[in-house]
């Protein structure tokens, strides 16, 4: 960056620490910065200073008010500033209009910012310019929080397969069989929060303030079992669907020959097969609230393209 920088551009970063995770393309991502920051040199002909910080953001329900796509919450923010010439209102409103430019031929082809643009939208996530002729201009990212642990799969996205990833709780004492199904809910690009018994279970739901969408759990787990730990998720969440896994008889978890409606039972073993279908059925027919509030942002179906 600092090479595409030249000499008469100060660069200052300013990292956060404990700076949360984000789940995005790293190549994208860099590329998405480094047009950032090649604008704002071309906006500081005469030098200036090009800053950039991180920083763990909360976006709130007054603010995603303007905008029906987005969705409140926790978001980590990338701002790039520069102290360049900045941009009156018309231009500013068709920056991420694809071949948009006011260079002159051969300096810019005006792909910067609507490639900028789609990268955050295909990440879930939310970019603001704020700019006046004469004040610079400052571009801040958003991208949403990903909660949970960090998988290593660095496999992008497939094209067109954009959706808000639904969170799946998994509980689940035996751990190779809490590792399987991670893996390959996390293939499924879930975001997946996983507990080996009810009271962590309880406690990252307390602690991190976070929907979820699906609880999946073991029925027999040490202490509390599978069914109590349903019950008091439900007081906090009512809205949240459960899938029970066991390798027990349907008794422990059917009320009179039934199950309660939202419960749903996958019986033991697993196969990837068995739990793609049934997270999907449940999932992509669950109606959770932020779906009905924003039925735009509704994900499509996983495999859309298939
Ligand atoms: N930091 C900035 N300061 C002032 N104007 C900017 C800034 N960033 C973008 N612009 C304006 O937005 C226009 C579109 O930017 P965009 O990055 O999409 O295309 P470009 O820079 O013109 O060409 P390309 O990025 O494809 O080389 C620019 O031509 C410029 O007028
Ligand atoms: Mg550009």
């Amino acid at each position: 960056m600092r090479r595409s920088l030249g000499e008469t551009v100060a660069l200052d970063i300013f990292g956060a620490d404990g700076l949360w995770h984000v789940e995005a393309d790293p190549i994208r991502l860099e590329a998405a910065i480094l047009n950032l920051a090649v604008n704002a040199r071309d906006a500081m002909a005469e030098g200036g200073k090009l800053t950039i910080t991180t920083s763990n953001s909360f976006l709130d329900e007054d603010y995603c008010r303007h905008n029906e796509e987005l969705v409140a919450g926790q978001y980590v923010r990338i701002a790039v500033s520069d102290t360049g010439t900045g941009m009156p209102k018309d231009i500013l409103e068709r920056v991420f209009e694809p071949f948009f430019t006011t260079k002159v031929a051969g300096q810019g082809t005006g792909l910067g910012l609507s490639q900028v643009y789609g990268f955050v939208k295909q990440s879930s996530g939310h970019i603001q310019i704020d700019s006046e002729p004469g004040e610079g201009t400052i571009v801040k990212i958003y991208l949403p929080r990903l909660l949970g642990e960090i998988g290593n799969d660095q496999t992008p996205e497939r094209e067109g397969v954009a959706h808000v990833a639904q969170t799946i709780l998994l509980v689940e004492d035996d751990h190779d069989v809490r590792a399987y199904v991670v893996e390959i809910l996390r293939e499924l690009h879930y975001r997946v929060l996983e507990a080996h018994d009810a009271d962590s279970a309880l406690g990252i739901v307390d602690r991190n303030d976070v929907q979820v969408d699906l609880l999946l759990t073991d029925v027999v787990l040490p202490g509390m079992n599978g069914r109590q730990l349903a019950e008091a998720l439900k007081v906090r969440q009512p809205e949240i669907r459960v899938l029970f896994m066991s390798g027990y008889s349907r008794d422990a978890i059917v009320h009179q020959g039934r199950l309660d409606p939202g419960v749903e039972l996958m019986q033991k073993p697993l196969t990837q097969e068995i739990v793609e279908e049934k997270i999907r059925a449940i999932l992509d027919s669950a109606r959770w609230p932020r779906q009905q509030l924003k039925e735009k942002t509704r994900p499509r179906p996983l495999r859309g393209t298939d």
